[in-house]
């Protein structure tokens, strides 16, 4: 199984899957501290929102053990690695959950020195990290159920193994799908700017012997208008409790094509995206990133270097146009403002503080 996020306990580092360089080279970057770990989730060399989440967790670890942190007062060090890691992306809900649950663990061992908060923070982030693995195999089987024999699907961005702890949300559903013996074809957005369809998405399938097709993410709309695409499923980065859905930015122009064409709109997402805390999608903070991941490809220029940019992260797509949710706690229909919260009890899903 690919694995993005990997705590190495006999050298006490955090190892991530560089996803930055994926997949001309295949390397690791080690995070020694909180700060290097924050520094590779702003950098994406981790990425998706369960994988960020799972980063951040295994951060404040790193942030604990850090012997420049122990001059300090145990409780304000504490809040000062959360908060860093908090800041580092503000879209994905999963990042603020994972940070939560350490600091409910830590509070609830009643552990006010840095060992021992260490050791309760690292036994949690496994629990998050194997959680959520198992999360997406539950997700994969419910999605598997949609996919029929002969079908072609579509996905966009990257909501893979590499996007969370292992197996995928989205790529999980096709997991699930081959692992079940059905025959079927994804397409896949290249996902402009940062490529996470040709570079992650496109790497992780062929690594699996899925077969798939890179398609540039204008070219979507005349397949699914010839016919040629029986679904589509994406993953999310946060959800509110009426479900709208912020992802990668191109996602709401994929689900308005859809319904205006008549095929099948699916989200696959664990319980820990949903945020119950909020109802409406402009409630969502959505992430704006540097200019220049647009003027520029790989280094390469491809646009003139002052012409101002626009480059949001995520978009958000309306619950009308969304047909189902794939959780791990079963398949979610319309009306979501009635059906998630049956769905997502609180005590599975802690508000994002
Ligand atoms: O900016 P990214 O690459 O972190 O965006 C990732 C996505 O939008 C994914 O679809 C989402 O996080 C779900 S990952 C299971």
């Amino acid at each position: 199984m690919i694995e993005s996020v990997v705590f190495n306990k006999e050298k006490g580092r955090l190892e991530l899957l560089d996803q930055t360089r994926l997949p001309v080279e295949t390397c690791i970057v080690n995070c020694q501290t909180e700060h290097d770990t924050a520094m590779a989730i702003v950098g994406m060399q981790v990425r998706g929102a369960p994988a960020i989440g799972v980063a951040a967790a295994y951060g404040i670890v790193l942030g604990l053990n850090n012997p420049q942190n122990h001059e300090k007062i145990f409780a304000s060090a504490f809040e000062s690695i959360c908060d860093l890691l908090a800041a580092t992306r503000p879209t994905a809900v999963n990042l603020f959950w994972a940070i939560a649950r350490i600091k409910e663990a830590v509070a609830c061992a009643g552990s006010s020195d840095f060992a021992s908060a260490a050791a309760v923070a690292l036994h949690k982030a496994d629990e998050i990290r194997a959680e959520d693995i198992e999360m997406c195999r539950t997700i994969g089987r419910y999605g598997a159920s949609l996919l029929k024999d002969g079908d072609t699907w579509l996905t966009h961005c990257n909501a893979g193994a590499l996007a969370t702890a292992g197996y995928g949300t989205a790529l999980g559903v096709f997991r699930a799908a081959q692992e079940q013996g059905k025959k079927f074809k994804v397409f896949v957005d290249e996902t402009r700017p940062l490529l996470q369809g040709s570079r992650l998405t496109a790497w992780e399938l062929m690594q699996e012997k899925i077969d798939a097709t890179l398609i540039c993410d204008n070219m979507a709309g005349s397949l699914i208008r010839d016919d040629r695409v029986q679904g589509i499923v994406v993953g999310a980065d946060r959800i509110t409790a009426h479900g709208f859905v912020a992802n990668k930015i191109g996602t709401y122009p994929l689900a308005v094509l859809a319904k205006y064409n008549g095929v099948p709109f699916y989200v696959a997402a664990p319980d820990s995206t949903f945020d119950m805390s909020i109802k409406y999608g402009d409630e969502i903070k959505i992430e704006e990133r540097d200019q220049d991941e647009v003027r520029y490809i790989g280094g390469q220029q491809i646009a003139p270097k002052d012409i101002p940019v626009y480059n949001p992260a995520f978009d958000v797509t309306p619950p009308e146009l969304i047909t189902a949710i794939i959780t791990n706690k079963g398949i979610i229909r319309p009306i979501y403002r009635d059906t998630i919260p049956e769905f997502i009890k609180p005590d599975q899903c802690r508000e994002a503080k």
